[in-house]
């Protein structure tokens, strides 16, 4: 999968990009990403890429010739490429939509930055735009680092281990159950024992009560898209649940 990412500070991405799962997938050959320098696609002396908004106000908003000029020059290439402006106004992310995302086979990123973008850009250069979460950032290269990730390891190759994507919390809708390691006993707060029985089917009953309790303690409202059977149903109901 290819990234590019229109932005007015490349390096920002510089060192995120070569440690950890995503480093190891670019050097596998498994995601591309690059990154556009959008004060090349000025024409003044000082590299311009802001200005002041019309009709007054505060603050200065992103000029709309260099960021088309940057999609632009993108264009072509694999099929399917979506052009994403990351900005708080967005669509918030979550992991149907990284899901959907990462079908993609190629991904423009533009990270917006001061008060926005000119709506023009939004309007007909944009085919999604994103949000990481409700509150604001300095500008979108956070953000669309938060995008690469959780897109990146929805691709197949990506993870070591496949399963391991599969047991995320959000896969099935709902939050992680509680992991231990070693030691059993630390200073006294124990493992819980079901764990250290060796009985898998009893295992993978109490991560999954663990998993619907945390979600209906935290996250309650992630309930009613999540994937439930009968006997989720039936035990949530006994910790005093009421479907909507
Ligand atoms: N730019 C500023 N805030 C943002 C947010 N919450 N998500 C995406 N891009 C942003």
């Amino acid at each position: 999968m290819l990234f590019d990412i229109i932005t007015i500070f490349p390096n920002f991405f510089d060192s995120p990009l070569k440690i950890g799962v995503i480093g190891r997938a670019i050097e596998a050959g498994i995601l591309e990403i690059r990154t556009v320098d959008l004060r090349d696609f000025t024409t003044d002396r000082h590299r311009t890429t802001d200005d002041r908004p019309f009709g007054g106000g505060e603050g200065m908003i992103m000029k709309p010739e260099p960021i088309y000029k940057a999609i632009n020059s993108l264009k072509g290439g694999p099929q399917g490429a979506r052009v994403i402006l990351l900005s708080p106004q967005g669509k918030v992310l979550d992991q149907a939509l990284a899901a959907e995302l990462a079908r993609c086979q190629r991904l423009i990123l533009v990270c917006g930055r001061y008060e926005g973008v000119d709506e023009r850009i939004r309007e007909h250069c944009v085919d999604l735009e994103l949000s990481i979460g409700d509150y604001v950032l300095s500008g979108g290269e956070a953000a669309a680092l938060v995008l690469i990730e959780v897109v990146s390891r929805l691709i197949f190759g990506v993870l070591g281990c496949k399963s391991s994507a599969e047991r995320d919390s959000f896969t099935d809708g709902l939050l992680k159950f509680p992991q231990y390691t070693r030691p059993r006993d630390f200073i006294g707060w124990k493992v819980p024992e079901i764990l250290l029985s060796g009985d898998h089917k009893k295992v993978a009953e109490w991560r999954r009560r663990q998993s619907l309790e945390l979600t209906l303690k935290r996250r309650p409202e992630l309930l009613h898209k999540a994937q439930l059977d009968t006997e989720d149903l039936k035990y949530l109901r006994s910790l005093g649940w009421k479907e909507a």
